[in-house]
């Protein structure tokens, strides 16, 4: 009877442990470290990115759609921008150079206007020429220029603090990496350096 017992207990043990393993490993797989950035990546890549409309630095319209199938390097500023603009572009054309070109043929880097009543199609000409031969400048109707805002939730804020022609404009200043379809692939801060950013661009294009 005792001996019955016993074994039932050891048994009920042997249950509750392997349950216990069975619990723990299943909380460790859900709250992991390594789950917080795909879920963060899918946040971003439903949030980020989406049709435009726009008019390329040669006057010709265009839309998401003539940069499907290939990764797009986009990025939102100005022509007018005294610092953050010009130091973004130039680290884009900087990595871009130093990509081999199997990669770089993959990818098309995009400059947006948010300031489309200044840049017009001859200004975003001129001004993506200084940076890189690959560099296509976007420009079009105020209308146009904040939808495709909208869809890149680009932030941007004119800083009216006189009536002249000279005025600068606030913005958000990220560079978005996209995928072949135009989803969210990740994205690069303002000041990361031409060396990081071909590092991860390496990692990223398939
Ligand atoms: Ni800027």
């Amino acid at each position: 009877m005792s001996l019955k017992k016993n074994r039932k207990t050891r048994l009920f043990i042997l249950l509750f442990l392997i349950l216990s393993l069975l619990a723990y490993a299943f909380l460790a797989l859900r709250s992991g470290p390594a789950d917080q950035s795909p879920t963060a990546a899918q946040n971003n890549r439903a949030l980020i990115g989406g049709p435009f409309s726009l008019v390329d630095h040669s006057g010709k319209p265009v839309s998401e759609k003539d940069f499907a199938g290939k990764y797009m390097l986009v990025y939102f500023g100005y022509t007018f921008c005294p610092d953050v603009c010009p130091t973004d572009l130039q680290t884009i054309a900087d990595s871009l150079d130093m990509l081999p070109e199997a990669l770089t043929e993959k990818l098309t880097p995009l400059f947006i206007t948010i300031d489309p009543e200044r840049d017009t199609v001859d200004i975003m000409n001129l001004y993506v020429q200084q940076f890189h031969p690959q560099l296509i400048g976007l420009t079009g109707s105020v209308e146009q220029v904040n939808a495709a805002k909208k869809s890149y939730r680009v932030w941007a804020s004119k800083a009216e603090d006189s009536d002249s022609s000279e005025y600068l404009v606030n913005h958000t200043s990220y560079i978005y990496l996209m995928d072949r379809t135009g989803g969210y692939v990740t994205h690069f801060r303002h000041g990361i350096l031409p060396n990081d950013m071909t590092t991860k661009l390496r990692q990223n294009i398939k």
